[in-house]
């Protein structure tokens, strides 16, 4: 098959969703239509749950769980999809973050009862950031939620994105009788049950059909009516090349646990998502298409066996063919490297892949020569654009308690803040290591590991810091004063460029005011400039 024929093929893309909207079920439900699950309960969930923050061997499972199922992928129709797994835990939202830079789109999920939650806002400003296309599936229809129009207008508000609702519910909780389907036309009537494959789906081209009556009750079907008039009164057409662009998203209803509107939008999905698309370098575009092989890495995930330190490296692949026992050039270390064992995930279970293609995610095993966004390519050198740092949440000293083992201490901290599990700022002179995470739970993880996989030990004191500011100034005499006068604040990231960590908001904000000369931007990309 030709190198185009592969990339048309596939589409690569995320669930995401605040914790407990569905994601989990959803995925499984997608696993099981499109025949890579033959039973439901196949995938576990990789949320830690709540109770478990302090249970190691817990953290342990759950880190073998979601490499098992980082990438999920199957066939439905004649698309090669792949599901990139992003983990359900808050702690970890760098982690989903960093993932997002690897798919071509997303399906964000809502639970009808509680709308737009705090994880889903953050997400999808990541998702905006990067114009990657959202298709919304509302979930948990079954369930007394709250008024479709009211959540729809909510998604529209909160996550600054246009909706076009393609399907309406048909009331809802325990009277709710289905989703009729504007674009398609057809009545898809709600049959609870966990364990049917297909919808059954009536096709009824108008609206006006007595038929609908008949299968819903006057009520709804005038309500229904009622709703499908207000959608095309109050919403644009739907345009696919609006939902290309990042602009529109198009809303699906449904209830994952029930099966329900699963297959209406893993068709759609189909239908409509994007191909794999190419990436900004730091030099130019790279194509789908071009004959060399371009992949970048945006995950990596130490393995579970602490006597091996040897990890995987999920690397998506964005250009050419990628093939086994053939030399790449690592951008950054300016060394080529081979792989005689890259995988693929299929489910549950890892395969040996002999070539992969643009919109794949093969993972290499490695031993500590990749960080999260690398680069491979066949001898250009250039860097991915939009995998940047964001300002972490929570900032904590490193401090050795045991001296004999610095060595140790140094290289687990590096190898793990590689991997992505939290960010690590050095300040000079002193090499005092700073630690930035997302959440707390990240401190347990990192203090365990050091501890288990590297025989260091530390603790982590807390500073009064609450942000990360990357500094930019066109005017280097005032960048290189403000350094001077705030040398307690500045701190250097991994890749050596300049940060300002600020006490607070308000700290903030003052020096920006006494500093309009100096950007200061929440992430290493200087993309969101603090206002
Ligand atoms: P997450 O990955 O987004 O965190 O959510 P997950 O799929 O684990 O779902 C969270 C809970 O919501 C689960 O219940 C799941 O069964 C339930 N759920 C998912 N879809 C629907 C739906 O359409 N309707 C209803 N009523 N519930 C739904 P749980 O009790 O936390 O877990 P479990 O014991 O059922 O697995």
């Amino acid at each position: 098959m030709s190198q185009a024929i592969e990339i048309e093929k596939r589409r690569t893309f995320g669930i995401i969703s605040h914790p407990d909207a569905g994601k989990t079920t959803l995925t499984e439900k997608l696993l099981l239509f499109g025949g890579a699950i033959q039973v439901a309960g196949a995938v576990k969930s990789n949320k830690i749950k709540k109770t478990a923050t302090s249970d190691f061997m817990e953290i342990e499972k759950q880190r073998g769980i979601s490499v098992a199922t980082s990438v999920m992928t199957f066939e439905y129709r004649d698309k090669l999809i792949n599901i990139l797994d992003t983990p359900g835990h808050k702690d970890f939202a760098e982690d989903t973050y960093r993932t997002l830079t690897a798919v071509d789109s997303v399906i964000m999920v809502v639970d009808s009862v509680k709308g737009v939650e705090e994880q889903t806002r953050r997400l999808m400003e990541v998702c905006a950031m990067r114009k990657t296309p959202v298709i919304v599936f509302i979930n948990k229809l079954d369930r007394e939620g709250r008024d479709p129009f009211d959540l729809l207008d909510e998604i529209e508000k909160e996550l600054k994105i246009r909706v076009r609702p393609l399907s309406l519910p048909i009331n809802r909780g325990s009277l709710f009788k289905g989703v009729y389907n504007l674009h398609k036309k057809y009545l898809n009537l709600f049959k609870p049950s966990t364990t049917k494959i297909a919808d059954e789906l009536l096709q009824i081209t108008d609206i006006n059909d007595a038929e609908l009556d008949k299968q819903v009750g006057e009520k709804d079907a005038a309500q229904l009516r009622e709703d499908a008039e207000t959608v095309e009164i109050v919403y644009d057409n739907f345009d696919v090349n609006e939902y290309l662009k990042g602009n529109l998203a198009p809303v699906f209803f449904g209830s994952a646990v029930n099966n329900f509107g699963v297959q209406e939008l893993l068709d759609t999905f189909v239908e409509i998502a994007p191909a794999p698309r190419g990436r900004e370098t730091d030099i130019r575009f790279v194509q789908p298409d071009e004959k060399k092989m371009t992949g970048f890495i945006f995950k990596i995930h130490a393995n579970l066996d602490p006597k091996h330190r040897d990890r995987i490296a999920f690397m998506r692949i964005v250009s050419g063919k990628f093939e086994r026992h053939t030399y790449y050039h690592h951008v950054r270390l300016n060394k080529n490297f081979r792989f005689s064992t890259p995988v693929t995930f299929m489910a549950q279970s890892k395969n040996i892949v002999d070539v992969a293609y643009p919109g794949d995610v093969v993972g290499l095993y490695d031993t500590g020569n990749f960080k999260i966004g690398d680069v491979l390519t066949e001898g250009e050198n250039f860097q991915i654009k939009g995998i940047p740092s964001f300002s972490p949440e929570i900032f904590k000293e490193l401090i050795n308690t045991d001296p004999m083992k610095s060595k140790q201490l140094e290289k687990g901290i590096t190898q793990l803040t590689d991997e992505g599990v939290a960010q690590l700022f050095t300040q000079q002179p002193g090499n005092r290591k700073f630690v930035g995470t997302v959440g707390e739970l990240q401190f347990e993880v990192i203090q365990y590991r050091l501890q288990h996989e590297y025989g260091a030990s530390c603790r982590f004191q807390p500073i009064s810091m609450t942000r990360a500011c990357w500094l930019r100034s066109n005017n280097p005499q005032k960048l290189e004063d403000f350094v001077r006068f705030k040398s307690a604040n500045i701190v250097q990231d991994k890749d050596g460029h300049t940060v300002y960590l600020a006490p607070s908001d308000w700290f903030l904000k003052m020096e920006r005011d006494n500093n309009p000369d100096i950007e200061f931007h929440f992430d290493s990309e200087f993309k969101t400039e603090v206002v």
